[in-house]
């Protein structure tokens, strides 16, 4: 009797058992139906010794299509594995109509999965001894879930978690991988405290001037949309997005070339700053003007910290993003928002710290009217360090978090991964300490609400180190 529809295991030992007693594919009744298949007279069918071989790949394409809806699937799957067994050829014959099934029924399964690992939205449930939990709801079109399953496993090996669809339910909690029964859409939440953030980001990204409603559709199908949070921006987005380009025609911003007129006549800024700069003040004004790498031919103005100006912390970005470059001051975009909230939560008030970039120019390139924000090279990261180091002598922090791995660089002048320095406070040269931590850009970066959701904690237990020692 198989019992679980979809599971290979089940059908594998019925099959085995079938092929080496030597029954034909026409004379097993497989019973198919919405309630999956039935196999008559299996108690008669356990595997003796010495079972029949079989070629490795079908035994993989038949693991993933038992999975498929098709009610024929057993019994289609092993008229295959009984032909193959006689046919050591048979996968290779892609006339063949048993083939030609096959081949599409696998198809079909791998596309589902790819978008199951797309398309899965963990909401937050809740946090019980220091570890969180996490739900998802989610319809994949065919019975894939011990499929994926593996997939969130390796990613969210840290958190609980359930998936639940509505044939059965994956669950992951201490550390044990479980199946249950499927369940309802309304035994997860539709909402969860990142969703915000998400959204923000998605509409900050959405680009009014190349939407291709065809390939948006075809690669994120709309039966998906109704449990993905940014999907109910999309019409509005889309309705407004003629409107939008419009808009950005008609102040579009023209760039200059970093070898322009503009970059050959400029002033070195060593001939006239030092004497001038005589508090954070100066210093910014000087900054909004500096003219010492071809960066400022096309940002808007160059962006210097602020903040307290004897911080006991000094935290350090990247560099300004878009709305950064046109207001002149750091972290006011979407990453801005998500490290107000992440300072909020870890203790830390803004007001009394001061926050700067490592490179004080908004680098991108030009992608239709937009500015796509470019990371800057090592060398601009050491050029800038000029200014980094000023703002560092001026505020005097007896610590520095540095945020992303170019902060990294501008802070200790060393190429290092974040990952190497991570979770260990080092000291730098002239006493302050040193925190490295992620960029809160890469938060927003994590379409995956639970992989966001444990970075974003990791992110803030970072931040409330640095307020620990530092206090
Ligand atoms: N990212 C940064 O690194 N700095 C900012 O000021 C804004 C975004």
């Amino acid at each position: 009797m198989l019992t679980t529809p979809g599971d290979f295991a089940e059908w594998r030992v019925a099959a085995r058992g079938l092929l080496a007693a030597g029954v034909a594919p026409e004379d097993v009744n497989w019973r198919g139906g919405e309630d999956g298949a039935t196999l008559f007279g299996d108690d008669n069918v356990a595997p003796p010794a010495g079972a029949v071989s079989l070629p490795r790949e079908l035994l993989e394409i038949a693991g993933r299509v038992v999975c498929h809806r098709d009610a024929q699937v057993p019994a289609r799957l092993y008229r295959i594995v009984w032909r193959a067994a006689r046919d050591r050829s048979l996968l290779a014959r892609t006339t063949d109509a048993d083939i030609d099934w096959l081949r599409k029924a696998d198809k079909a399964i791998r596309r589902d999965v790819h978008k199951m690992h797309a398309f899965v939205r963990f909401r937050r449930l809740g946090e019980d001894a220091g570890r969180e939990s996490f739900a998802a709801w989610f319809e994949p079109s065919h019975r894939i879930l011990r499929l994926t399953a593996p997939f969130f496993q390796r990613r969210f090996t840290g958190m609980d978690w359930a998936i639940v669809t509505p044939d059965a339910r994956a669950i992951w909690q201490d550390e044990t991988l479980s199946y249950g029964p499927g369940g309802t859409k309304d035994e997860v939440p539709d909402r969860d405290i990142v969703e915000d953030q998400w959204r923000t980001y998605y509409g900050a990204i959405f680009n009014p001037a190349r939407v291709k409603i065809g390939a948006m559709r075809a690669e994120m199908p709309k039966k998906y949309w109704k449990n993905l949070p940014e999907a109910q921006d999309i019409a509005p987005l889309l309705a407004t997005a003629g409107a939008r380009v419009e808009r950005m025609r008609a102040t579009a911003v023209s760039l200059a070339n970093p070898q322009t007129e503009k970059w050959r006549t400029r002033v070195p800024d060593e001939l006239f700053l030092d004497d001038d700069v005589k508090t954070l003040g100066d210093l910014a004004r000087a900054v909004e003007r500096c003219t010492r790498c071809p960066l400022y031919c096309d940002a808007t103005q160059g962006v210097a910290g602020e903040g307290l100006e004897r911080a006991r912390i000094m935290l350090v970005g990247e560099q300004p993003g878009d709305q950064e470059d046109l207001q002149g001051r750091p972290f006011v975009g979407p990453a801005g928002q998500v490290l107000n909230e992440a300072l909020e939560e870890a203790g830390l008030d803004r007001k009394r710290l001061f926050l700067t970039n490592a490179v004080k120019h908004f680098k991108f390139e030009p992608r239709g009217k937009r500015r796509l924000h470019q990371n800057p090279t090592t060398g601009e990261i050491d050029i800038c360090r000029w200014w980094l180091d000023k703002e560092r002598a001026f505020v005097q922090p007896e610590l520095i978090v540095t945020l992303g791995g170019s902060a990294l660089r501008g802070v200790t002048g060393k190429s290092a991964s974040i990952k190497s320095m991570r979770g260990a406070v080092h000291e730098l040269e002239g006493g302050a300490k040193l925190v490295a931590t992620i960029h809160p850009s890469f938060l927003l970066r994590l379409p995956d609400r639970a992989r966001a959701a444990e970075e974003r904690k990791a992110f803030v237990a970072d931040l409330i180190r640095a307020r620990k020692l530092a206090a």
